[in-house]
This record gives structure tokens, C-alpha cells and sequence, in this order.
């Protein structure tokens, strides 16, 4: 039972989607059919989410019903059809406000030339661009023509086919993908590539480089590659999320362009959802720690194999940090892995608790059975429930049937915080921060030193490293933050100017939340605001929306 949806899947259940979409940029609305075809497994109608989108007709029904539009969750659309009908057609189209699509104008893109327009469906905006089953409980495949613009590409995460998208595995709707823009492509390697606006490729290509040999890391540990190909698409800067992990397709923020690769991990990251979340999916949002958490540890196992223990250990180390750092402000109701998202938005469960307690609680099992053992049986975990969407209990139940470990399952599960006994990550690189030799630093340790910087002085810091001046992002979001902390003034230009380039939640979040804490910073908020709050996506509108004020 999925509290996020209103759909009935035990009684009516989607199986295959038909899409045929017209982009329409003047307008910025999509607009065609769905044709959903279902199977019926006991009494009662086909009940879709919507967001508000307008329901033009639908085709092989006696009729149908748009009920009455809940803020968090949108509008059910209840379809009667005959007994023996397993398909219907809805026409229809979307709002230009839709939750799940960004239209973005030529001079939001790099190129400034082509308007651009992609879908971000995770947790539960499919429906503001498609009526379905909007649960990840209900796997459906299918099948997409789309028509564009004279000029610019589609892509999807689905293999591509005269003229047409077909995904052949079932994915549940949150994985459902479009964008729409003036795309070019790079290969990688064999099964690898790169979709980014032009002048983004070279670039892109360069960073991405050890994306094969990270698939040939996982598969190495947890069995092949189900999906076909990988590719990346870089997105314009102000893509809400690091990452998403669209089969076959992760889009990606361009911010992660450093030049030095050193913000790969996210590449690890999505590409591991290809076996935890794409592969094995939570059941319900209440279940997210099993896509998040599972993915956060595989992630550091690619690292490992790709880039040696040392950078895999401080990536852990950093992410333990904030995890503490963030999990101090939640109340403890939301400190737990398996959380209750009744009457709330899915993304309020978004926090590091599902990501980075999720990867601490498998580091511990690992841990307490052993690397070889907890290996094999991930293997044989992903095997046994390859393509299927499940709960934490099944999980579990999964887990006391072929490991033995005393670790304690339900406290770090139902109960708040860190159980005592938690495998702690640890990293030699980081107890050497405060020596004063610093050649060859990596991002990660300069985030470590910038971070436990007690009092720092921030013009003496900037005139040794020229922090404002950063091109690594995350270097800079964190040197901004701080700027921020001590109203250090020479970087506050920089802070608008990132405000106003990146869209990034994650930057954006922490930046304006400290902002707010005076009454200067607050106006400067207010100000910044003003100006960036157009070129950011609706999530991260929502999102800001309700700080800046
Ligand atoms: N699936 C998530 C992104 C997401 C989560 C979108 C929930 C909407 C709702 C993706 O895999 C992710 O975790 N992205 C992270 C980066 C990652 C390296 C931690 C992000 O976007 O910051
Ligand atoms: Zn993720």
C-alpha cells in the first residue's frame, strides 16, 4: 500500500505504456496520448495520478472521472472501461507549471540558442507529465514516439529504434525520462556514452572518462549490467539534483565538471542504481533507504576498486560528517531508516538519514559477516529480486534467511540515530589535514580542512588559496557557506553569482538558510532571490519558496 498514490494495483495494474508526445516549446506544454495497457486481478477501475494535467478524452472507456486535486499528491483520474478491456487511450496535456518538467529558454542553456526541456519524475512528478500508476510498487515497460522541433534532439532513458523509445525491462513510473535540447553525443566506451549541449562535450567526455571501468567494477562485485547501454546527460546548471539515475541515461548537473574528475563519485553513484533502485526497487517511499542507502555503499565499493581504499574512505568519512550535521536538526521521528511519510511530500524523506545511515548500517553488516560473504550475498540479493519493487520488511526477511549477524537489524531500522557499533569510516588522509604540507591535495581533503576550520580567517585563507575563486563546485559551495557564517564581503558577489547560475538544491539550500539568519543576509536572500527564482526548476522553487520570505 503506497499512501503517495492513488492508484488500486492489486485490483487493476499497468503493464505497458504507449507514449506519443508533441513538444510544444511555444506553449510549453506536452500534449498526445498514453495508450495503458493493464491487467485486471480483481473487481474495480483503472484509478491514475494526475498533476495538474488537462484530460482531453479517453478512448476504449464507458467513461471517466477527474477527482478533486490534493496539493501533495494531485488529482485521481478514475477510468470505468468495460470488463473485458485490458487498454485504454488518454488524451491529454500537461500545464507549462508541471511539477515534473523544466522548460527552460535559450539563454538558460550553454549554447543560448535552442530552448531545452527535460522531466525529473522521482519521487512523484511523472504524473504532472504522464497520467499513471505513480508508485514505485507497479513496473510497467514501454514504448515512446516523441516529435520535437525541427533541430533539436530527444532522448530518453530507453533504447532508441526507428524513430521510436522502447524500454524492454519493466521500470516502476519514477523512472520514466525525456529531455528535449540541442544534444550532441561522445562515446566512452563500448556500452557508454555522453549526451551534452555541444560545447559541453569535450568536457564532459574528459571527466567521465572511467565510466566503463566503474561498470566493470559493479559487475565485477554484483553481477552483470541489465540495462544495455550507460550513458550520462549533462544537463544546464540549473537541474534541481547531483544526479538521477534514469535507466540506461543518468542525468547529471553540469556542476559536477571540474576538470579533474574529481566529482565522479556521483557517476559511481548512479551507475550503481542500476542494481540497488533501478533493478531492486523500494516498494514505497517509506522504503527509500533501500534504493539510497544500498546505492551510497555501492558507490564507495566502486571507488574503492576504481580509485583505491584512501579516496573511497574519505568520501565516507565526509559523508558521516554530515549526516551528524544534519541529523542534529531533524526531529528524531525522521532519524530513522524506515520512515513515516503519511500525509507529507516523499521528498521530505530526502534528507542524508536513508543515504548515509542506510550505508553505514550495510558497512556495519559487512563488517560483522565478512567482505566475501556480504558480497555474495548482495549478489544473490539482487538476483533473487532483479526487477521487482520491495519493502524493508522483505528486505529483512531476505537477510535473517542467508546471513547471520548480530547486528541490531530493527534498532537501526525503527529507533533514531546511530546504534552503538556502527563501522565507523576512518581515513589516514584526513588525520594528516593540519600539517602544513599541502601539495597535492584532493577535493576531498580540502572539503575535510575547510570543514573542521574552527575560526577561520577568511581573508588570510582566500589570499593563501583563492577559495572564492574556485572552479570546483563543491569547494566553492562550502567556501560561500562560510563567507556567508562570517559576512566575509569580498566573497558576497560570488554568492549572487552562484545563486543566480546554479540550480543545484543542494547548494542552493544551506546557502539561502544562512542567508536567513540575518537581517542583512535576509534582504540579500530576498534580493538574490528575486533574480534567480526564474531560471530554478519548480522542486527547487518549492523548495526555496518556503525559506526566503
Ligand atoms: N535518486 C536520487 C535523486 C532524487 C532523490 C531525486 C529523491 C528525487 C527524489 C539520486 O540518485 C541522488 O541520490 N542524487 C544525489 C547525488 C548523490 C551522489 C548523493 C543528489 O542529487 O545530490
Ligand atoms: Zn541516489
Amino acid at each position: 500500500m503506497d499512501v503517495h498514490s492513488y492508484s488500486r494495483p492489486s485490483q487493476v495494474r499497468a503493464r505497458h505504456l504507449d507514449l506519443d508526445l508533441n513538444v510544444n516549446f511555444d506553449r510549453k506544454v506536452l500534449e498526445g496520448s498514453v495508450e495503458i495497457h493493464f491487467d485486471t486481478l480483481s473487481a474495480g477501475d483503472l484509478l491514475l495520478d494526475t498533476r495538474g494535467l488537462t484530460i482531453h478524452s479517453v478512448e476504449h472507456a464507458d467513461s471517466f472521472e477527474l477527482g478533486p486535486a490534493d496539493p501533495a499528491l494531485g488529482a485521481p483520474l478514475r477510468i470505468v472501461t468495460a470488463v473485458d478491456t485490458d487498454w485504454v487511450r488518454v488524451y491529454y496535456s500537461t500545464s507549462p507549471s508541471a511539477s515534473g518538467l523544466q522548460w527552460l529558454d535559450a539563454p538558460q542553456t550553454a549554447g543560448r540558442e535552442h530552448p531545452f526541456l527535460y522531466t525529473q519524475s522521482q519521487a512523484i512528478h511523472a504524473r504532472s507529465w504522464i497520467p499513471l500508476q505513480d508508485t514505485p510498487g507497479v513496473r510497467v515497460t514501454f514504448t515512446a514516439k516523441i516529435h520535437t522541433p525541427e533541430g533539436l534532439r530527444a532522448v530518453m532513458g530507453a533504447a532508441s529504434e526507428d524513430g521510436q523509445f522502447r524500454m524492454e525491462q519493466p521500470v516502476p513510473s519514477y523512472l520514466i525520462a525525456l529531455a528535449v535540447g540541442d544534444l550532441g553525443f561522445r562515446g566512452l566506451g563500448p556500452r557508454s556514452g555522453v549526451y551534452a549541449e555541444p560545447s559541453l562535450l569535450d568536457a564532459a567526455a574528459h571527466e567521465f572518462a572511467d565510466t566503463e571501468a566503474m561498470i566493470a567494477a559493479v559487475e565485477a562485485m554484483y553481477g552483470p549490467y541489465r540495462w544495455g547501454r550507460y550513458d550520462l546527460l549533462v544537463l544546464p546548471p540549473s537541474f534541481p539534483f547531483g544526479g538521477m539515475e534514469n535507466p540506461r541515461l543518468t542525468f547529471t548537473t553540469p556542476t559536477i565538471l571540474a576538470g579533474d574528475r574529481s566529482l565522479v563519485s556521483l557517476v559511481a553513484h548512479e551507475l550503481a542504481h542500476s542494481w540497488s533502485g533501478n533493478l531492486v526497487t523500494n516498494a514505497t517511499w517509506s522504503d527509500f533507504w533501500l534504493n539510497e542507502g544500498f546505492t551510497v555503499y555501492l558507490e564507495r565499493r566502486i571507488l574503492e576498486k576504481v580509485y583505491g581504499t584512501a579516496r573511497a574512505e574519505m568520501e565516507a568519512v565526509l559523508g558521516r560528517r554530515e549526516l551528524d550535521r544534519e541529523m542534529a536538526g531533524l526531529p528524531e521521528s525522521d532519524r530513522v531508516l524506515h520512515i513515516d511519510l503519511n500525509g507529507r511530500d516523499p521528498d521530505e524523506g530526502c534528507t542524508l538519514v536513508p543515504y548515509e545511515k542506510g550505508a553505514l548500517l550495510l558497512r556495519t553488516i559487512e563488517r560483522s559477516v565478512g567482505r566475501e560473504r556480504f558480497d555474495a550475498f548482495l549478489k544473490a540479493y539482487f538476483d533473487h529480486f532483479a526487477f521487482q519493487s520491495i519493502t524493508t520488511a522483505q528486505f529483512l526477511e531476505y537477510l535473517r534467511a542467508h546471513l547471520e549477524t548480530d547486528v541490531p537489524l530493527e534498532e537501526w531500522i525503527t529507533q533514531p540515530g546511530i546504534p552503538a557499533g556502527a563501522a565507523e569510516p576512518q581515513s589516514d588522509a584526513f588525520d594528516r589535514i593540519d600539517s602544513p604540507d599541502r601539495t597535492g591535495w584532493s577535493t576531498q581533503q580540502w572539503l575535510h580542512f575547510l570543514r573542521t576550520r574552527k575560526d577561520p580567517d577568511m581573508a588570510d585563507l582566500d589570499r593563501a588559496f583563492q577559495f572564492t575563486a574556485s572552479g570546483n563546485s563543491e569547494i566553492l559551495a562550502q567556501w560561500l557557506l562560510m563567507a556567508v557564517q562570517r559576512n566575509y564581503q569580498p566573497a558576497m558577489p560570488k554568492v549572487e553569482q552562484f545563486l543566480t547560475s546554479v540550480g543545484r538544491r543542494k547548494f542552493l539550500k544551506p546557502l539561502y538558510a544562512e542567508l536567513m539568519k540575518t537581517p542583512e543576509g535576509r534582504r540579500r536572500a530576498i534580493d538574490i532571490y528575486e533574480k534567480a527564482r526564474p531560471g530554478y526548476h519548480p522542486i527547487a522553487q518549492g523548495t526555496i519558496d518556503a525559506m526566503v520570505k
